[in-house]
């Protein structure tokens, strides 16, 4: 079962279980399908071997009144959906995680070695100093890649969410023997990808200002750091998940392209894809946003034989034309 399997990156998980000879019974709000009515789940879950389950609230949100809602689909619709697996005995779980449960990425300071900043300051921002210092001597630190086994650091309610389901699921793998999969996937592009919402990924937000004649509006100073992964290497993840990773137990895997780019990057190459209109930079800040956050996607290699395959240049000049859902 595909939960979500109407979703941006659910569509394609279910295209690519398909190609490799899986049945897929789909779950999606859209068709009526919701992963918080335990008696539809029990029906549906007759039968099944697996659950991938990439139904959830997803982006920032706008405020705290989205709380509820958040905390509804993502936290209660997990708690339910391993409910229900666990009354049909379904003992493989893939799970739609991200990247945001990390937090501020990895830095390391010359002096003190790997270090945590915290949250940036409105002041340092609003006087464009956007780099974290390190937390012990105020010092510059470089960016490092951030690995599974980093601690967690959730800093909005997306990203509690997000890490709450992670540890359900490590509660269902213990109580029954099942094994989990959490996939944390970094900032996912691809066609099909939903245009610019307020819940929008950057990726979305650049490529509807392009397609409307608009200049992508690239915050900061246009040097924040992402891993741009393609959606269809994120659906061979899930796919690869199905079938590796530690069993028995809750094992987390980056789901990541293993190259890091800059936001400003990423204007620039699909503006220049579509042949502009060139990419503003504006300096504006969000007080919730990291600055660099990268990832080691070698547990993912060693584990689950999972390696993204789109390049970056080859993935951005395809998304610039791909429709936008
Ligand atoms: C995004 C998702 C998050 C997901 C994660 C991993 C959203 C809102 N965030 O986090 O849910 O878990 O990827 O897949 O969907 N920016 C601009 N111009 C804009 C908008 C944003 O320059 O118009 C910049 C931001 O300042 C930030 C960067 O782009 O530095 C990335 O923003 P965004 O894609 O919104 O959030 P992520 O933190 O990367």
């Amino acid at each position: 079962m595909v939960t979500g399997a109407a979703g941006f990156i659910g569509g394609h998980v279910v295209a690519a279980l398909e190609a490799s000879g899986h049945h897929v019974v789909p779950l999606d709000l859209r068709s009526g399908g919701d992963v918080r009515d335990a008696a539809l789940l029990d029906r549906l879950l007759a039968g099944a071997d697996a659950v991938v389950h990439q139904a959830a609230k997803v982006g920032l949100g706008v405020n705290v009144a989205d709380l509820p809602g958040y905390a509804s689909v993502n936290v209660y619709g997990t708690a339910v959906l391993l409910a229900a697996m666990a009354a049909r005995d379904v003992r493989r779980l893939v799970l739609a995680s991200s990247m945001v449960v990390y937090g501020e990425g990895a830095y390391d300071c010359a002096r003190h070695g790997r270090v945590r900043p915290g949250p940036r300051r409105a002041d340092d921002l609003a006087r464009g100093s956007f780099e974290p210092s390190c937390p012990r001597c105020g010092d510059d630190v470089r960016y490092a890649a951030i690995g599974e086994d980093a601690p967690v650091d959730p800093r909005n309610a997306y990203a509690t969410t997000k890490l709450a389901q992670e540890h359900l699921a490590a509660n269902w793998a213990r109580e029954t023997g099942g094994t989990a999969v959490a996939l944390r996937y970094h900032n996912v592009y691809g066609p099909g990808m939903p245009r610019d919402t307020p819940y929008s990924g950057v990726a979305a937000i650049f490529r509807s200002a392009l397609e409307a004649g608009r200049a992508p509006r690239v915050f900061e100073d246009g040097g924040q750091t992402r891993d741009f992964v393609h959606v269809r290497d994120v659906a061979d993840a899930n796919v690869a998940a199905l079938a590796g990773g530690r069993t028995g137990c809750l094992t987390a895997y980056n789901v990541a392209s293993g190259e890091p780019h800059t936001v400003g990057e990423m204007a620039r190459e699909l503006a220049a894809q579509r042949g502009g209109p060139e990419p503003v930079t504006t300096g504006e800040y969000r007080l919730g946003d990291v600055r660099h956050i990268v990832a080691a996607p070698h547990r993912a290699a060693a584990e689950l034989g999972f390696r993204a395959r789109t390049g970056f240049a080859e993935g951005m000049k395809e998304f610039a034309g791909a429709p936008l859902a």
